[in-house]
């Protein structure tokens, strides 16, 4: 069997690995370095600052860079900027923009802002005498970091609380400091990370200096310091609302009342059964997510954090909620998301700063409103889709293009298509054989257009 594997492949350059990786994996190496490179920004010097983004950079990975306009949040219009590569996503966030645009905007409103970082360590002695010496310990963690912290506190963040947690019924000998930060603008993940360091450190050091501690002659032994992404008080909360028959124009053939306890009642369904709330969920993050890459955050955290925070009562639940109740309306959804607007990629990025431009240049906090409502409008979409029409109807549309792009149908044949499928079932086999036919026959015959 051919050796594929290689010591000391991030020293090669650039040049080097491209050929390495062509050379073990493709058929055709110079044809897929060539394409590869195709795929290079024209500009060198643009280039060389997406390659430092990551290591073992060859290429750039293109997405979809879409707009979803007419998005009304608390009276502010916003251009929503999106990277998704899913098909419909963008469509049915402007399309839930405009609707609810008519009917009121969103509102949205930042509920807290703490983010957490924990210390994990364990300690062999007494735990009273742990706690005893936690006014002292907090006292000399918040002096050694302030070589760090004096930034962000002119900004007005830094530490909160620093709080002893005692878990050794769980497991023996196990503690932790947990700490709760505020980051202002800035996602805050390499501010906290180093405080928390830097603490692991001086509680270690006060474990053989502190007087209480030292009496102990006990073992302190730092486990890791590292941040939570799971941020239970950095929560924004987004809604719509209206008479319930202002949602004359949601329900297709459904009067609005029908409608609203149709859409209702799907959301209830999201809420009780795990296996329908991870589908509704997904579709509240086709739109986060989409934000978040455009404004270059990290979507794994915000992913993992809304995803724990569904489960925060033992079970896996429905991230929004909705009541029909005198005659209103009411859809929402409490959402922790910590993203900053300033620091990581976000101004490194191009994309990601012409975003934040489209954004406004907005705060944390604005951006925090600005994500939820997508994700929010995204569901509203997704769900109303589903107790109307079906969302294959909308798919299909996004879907036969795909296919049409994939049969390299030209500009005219895609325009003939659309009209063919408009009344039919898409399927590749179907557009394949369509598109095969029309070749043969040249010119599509006239009865194929007609319904
Ligand atoms: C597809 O990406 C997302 C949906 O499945 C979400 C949902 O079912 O609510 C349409």
């Amino acid at each position: 069997m051919q050796d594929k594997t290689i010591s000391g492949f991030s020293r090669l350059s650039k040049e080097e690995k491209l050929t390495w990786i062509a050379e073990q994996f493709f058929e055709k190496p110079q044809e897929t370095i060539e394409e590869l490179k195709t795929f290079w920004h024209a500009d060198a010097e643009q280039q060389r600052i997406f390659d430092g983004f990551s290591e073992n950079t060859v290429s750039n990975h293109f997405l979809p860079f879409g707009i979803a306009p007419n998005f009304i949040i608390n009276g502010e219009a916003y251009a929503m900027p999106m990277v998704i590569e899913e098909s419909s996503v963008v469509a049915a966030a402007s399309s839930a923009a405009k609707f609810w645009s008519k009917r009121g905007g969103f509102h949205a409103k930042v509920l807290s802002t703490r983010k957490v970082g924990q210390v994990h360590f364990s300690w062999t002695g007494n735990g009273a005498a742990l706690k005893a010496a936690m006014p002292d310990i907090e006292q000399q963690l918040r002096e050694d970091t302030r070589h760090i912290t004096a930034n962000m506190e002119k900004r007005g963040g830094g530490i909160q609380d620093i709080e002893l947690v005692d878990l050794t019924a769980e497991e023996p000998g196990y503690f932790q400091l947990r700490v709760t930060f505020e980051t202002c603008d800035s996602m805050g993940a390499n501010f906290i990370n180093s405080v928390l360091e830097e603490f692991g450190m001086s509680l270690q050091q006060l474990a053989s200096t502190h007087e209480v501690l030292r009496r102990e002659e006990a073992a302190l032994d730092i486990i890791m310091a590292i941040l939570s992404n799971y941020t239970p008080e950095c929560i924004v909360r987004t809604w719509v609302e209206c008479p319930v028959e202002a949602l004359d124009a949601a329900g297709q053939n459904m009067d609005a009342g029908t409608f609203a306890e149709k859409f209702a009642k799907a959301i209830r369904i999201a809420q009780i059964d795990p296996y329908r709330a991870t589908t509704h969920n997904k579709g509240i993050f086709n739109g986060i997510d989409a934000v978040v890459l455009a404004t270059a955050n990290d979507f794994r955290a915000i992913e993992a954090c809304g995803h724990a925070y569904a489960a925060r009562d033992g079970r896996y639940r429905s991230l929004s909620s909705c009541t029909v109740k005198d005659g209103i309306f009411k859809f929402w959804m409490d959402l922790p998301l910590a993203v900053g607007t300033v620091g990581g990629l976000t101004r490194l990025h191009p994309i990601a700063r012409m975003s934040l431009e489209m954004l406004g240049h907005p705060s944390a906090e604005t951006l925090m409103m600005v994500i939820a409502t997508t994700g929010l409008a995204q569901n509203f979409a997704a769900v109303r889709s589903l107790v109307t029409t079906g969302i294959q109807k909308g798919h299909m549309k996004m879907h036969l293009l795909n296919i049409l792009n994939h049969l390299k149908a030209t500009p005219q044949e895609q325009e003939q298509a659309t009209a063919f499928f408009a009344d039919k079932v898409v399927s590749f086999t179907a557009v394949r054989d369509y598109i095969k036919q029309s070749r043969n026959n040249r010119l599509v015959p006239e009865h194929f257009l007609k319904k």
